[in-house]
C-alpha cells in the first residue's frame, strides 16, 4: 500500500503551482495527493494555499535516491519539471522501476523517442503506463483525432482516410517553455515526422504545410502551425499503437494540421512568426536576446492573460469515398497554462483508476492510454469536445 495515490512533481514551478491548486480543488476527497519539488519551504507555502490536506515530498532530479523514494511512494506521478531532456530521465526511469503510472507535459519528441527506446517494451510487459504529451501539446489533437476516427466508424462503418484540423488560439508564454524550446533548436529529430513511430509503422508521411493559402473547408487562411511537428508525430504514434493492438485508424490514415485566420494579413504574420523564429533561435545572438528579454524559468503570463486565453480546434474527417464529419475541441483559458493544467490533472485522475496490468502498459499517447475515459473527464471539466456532423 503506497502512502499517496497521486503526486505532482514540480509543484513549485509556474505550471506546477497552478496544477497543485487544480488538484486540491478537483481531486476526489478520498484521493491522497502529494506535492513534490526540491524546496521544502516553497512546497509548504503552496500546500497551505491548497485548502485541503496534501502531503509534501522533497525530491531533486540531481539526487537519484530522492527521485527513487518519491516514485515509490505514489501510484501515479505527474511531472511538470522541465526541460525534460535535462531533468526527466531519472523520474521516468524510477517510475518504470517502481511500476508507477506517469504523465507529463513535454513537447520534446526527441527526448520521448529515447524514453521509448529505453522503456517501452519493459513497460508493456509490466503494465505501467508512461504518458508524455499530456498538456496542450498534444491532448486536443490526439484525442480529437481519436474521437473523429470513432465517429466515422460508427456513422459510416468504414475507416477514416484523412483528418484535417484547424486551430485558433490566444495565450501567453512561460519561461519553462522558452527554456525547453531553446534546448531543442539543434535537435534535428524534432522535424522527423516518424520520430515516435512504432516498429514497422508504414503510414504515409504528410508534409507539413509551408505557406499561407485559402482553405475552403475551414473558410479561413491557413498557415504552418508551430506545434505540428509535435502533434503530428503524437497522432501518428496513436495510430501505430492502435494498429499494433488490433485496429488502427486506417491503412492510409493521414493527419493535416494548420492554424490561421479569416484575415489573410494575420495568417501571413503567423507564417512569418513560424518561419522566422527558428533561424533567430538558432543564432547565438537570437538565443541571447530570448534569454535576456523573454520570461525566465518560473515566470509566465499574468492571471488576466491566462483567464482571457482560449483555443479551438476544428476537425474534418473524411472517408476514402469523400463522406465527412466535423468536430470541435476547445476551451477557455490560456492553452499553455489553464488548458495544459486541466489536461494533465484530468490525465492523472484517470490514471488513478487504472490497475497495473501486465501487457497493458508502455510509453503511450493520451488517446491510446486513456481514450474515452480522458475525453469524458475533459468534457465534464468544461471543455467543448463534440462531433458536430457536417
Ligand atoms: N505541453 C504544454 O502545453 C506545456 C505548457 C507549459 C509548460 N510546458 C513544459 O512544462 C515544463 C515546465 O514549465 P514551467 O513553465 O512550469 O517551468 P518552470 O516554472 O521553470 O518550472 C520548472 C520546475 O522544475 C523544477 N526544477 C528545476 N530543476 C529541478 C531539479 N533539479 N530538481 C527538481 N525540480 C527542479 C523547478 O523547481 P524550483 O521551483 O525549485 O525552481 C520548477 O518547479 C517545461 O518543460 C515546459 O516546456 C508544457
Amino acid at each position: 500500500m503506497r502512502p499517496y495515490d497521486l503526486l505532482l512533481y514540480g509543484a513549485t514551478g509556474f505550471t506546477g503551482r497552478q496544477a497543485a491548486l487544480y488538484l486540491a480543488k478537483h481531486a476526489p476527497a478520498d484521493l491522497k495527493v502529494a506535492l513534490a519539488g526540491r524546496s521544502e519551504s516553497k512546497l509548504k507555502a503552496i500546500a497551505e494555499s491548497c485548502g485541503r490536506p496534501v502531503g509534501i515530498v522533497v525530491a531533486d532530479s540531481s539526487h537519484p535516491d530522492s527521485i527513487d523514494a518519491m516514485s515509490a511512494c505514489t501510484r501515479v506521478l505527474l511531472s511538470t519539471v522541465g526541460p525534460y531532456a535535462q531533468y526527466g530521465d531519472p523520474v521516468v526511469d524510477a517510475c518504470v522501476r517502481h511500476q508507477t503510472h506517469y504523465a507529463d507535459i513535454t513537447g520534446e519528441t526527441p527526448w520521448v523517442r529515447r524514453v521509448i527506446e529505453r522503456h517501452h517494451q519493459q513497460a508493456v510487459e509490466s503494465g505501467v503506463r508512461i504518458v508524455p504529451f499530456s498538456g496542450f501539446d498534444s491532448v486536443p489533437p490526439d484525442l480529437g483525432c481519436w474521437m473523429m476516427v470513432q465517429a466515422i466508424r460508427e456513422r459510416y462503418q468504414v475507416d477514416v482516410a484523412e483528418i484535417s484540423s484547424y486551430c485558433v488560439l490566444s495565450g501567453g508564454f512561460n519561461g519553462g517553455t522558452l527554456a525547453s524550446a531553446l534546448g531543442l533548436v539543434d535537435e534535428t529529430e524534432m522535424e522527423n515526422p516518424k520520430v515516435l513511430d512504432v516498429p514497422g509503422q508504414s503510414l504515409p508521411v504528410v508534409p507539413p504545410i509551408s505557406r499561407v493559402s485559402w482553405n475552403d473547408d475551414f473558410k479561413a487562411w491557413t498557415a504552418p502551425f508551430f506545434m505540428t511537428p509535435v502533434n503530428a508525430a503524437v497522432v501518428r504514434r496513436s495510430a501505430g499503437l492502435f494498429s499494433a493492438s488490433g485496429r488502427g485508424y486506417g491503412p492510409q490514415f493521414r493527419y493535416h494540421e494548420a492554424w490561421g485566420s479569416r484575415s489573410r494579413l494575420k495568417a501571413l504574420s503567423l507564417w512569418l512568426g513560424v518561419i522566422g523564429s527558428t533561424p533567430i533561435l538558432k543564432s547565438s545572438a537570437g538565443r541571447w536576446l530570448a534569454r535576456r528579454f523573454g520570461p525566465a524559468p518560473g515566470e509566465g503570463p499574468s492571471e488576466a492573460t491566462m483567464d482571457a486565453g482560449y483555443f479551438r480546434y476544428q476537425f474534418i474527417a473524411k472517408t476514402e469515398d469523400g463522406r465527412s464529419l466535423r468536430g470541435v475541441f476547445g476551451d477557455k483559458g490560456d492553452p499553455g497554462n489553464r488548458v495544459t493544467v486541466k489536461c494533465l490533472c484530468e490525465t492523472g485522475f484517470a490514471l488513478t483508476s487504472v490497475e497495473v496490468t501486465p501487457g497493458a502498459g508502455g510509453v503511450l499517447t493520451p488517446a491510446f492510454a486513456l481514450g474515452k475515459e480522458l475525453l469524458t473527464r475533459l468534457q465534464t471539466a468544461g471543455m467543448d469536445i463534440r462531433v458536430t456532423d457536417s
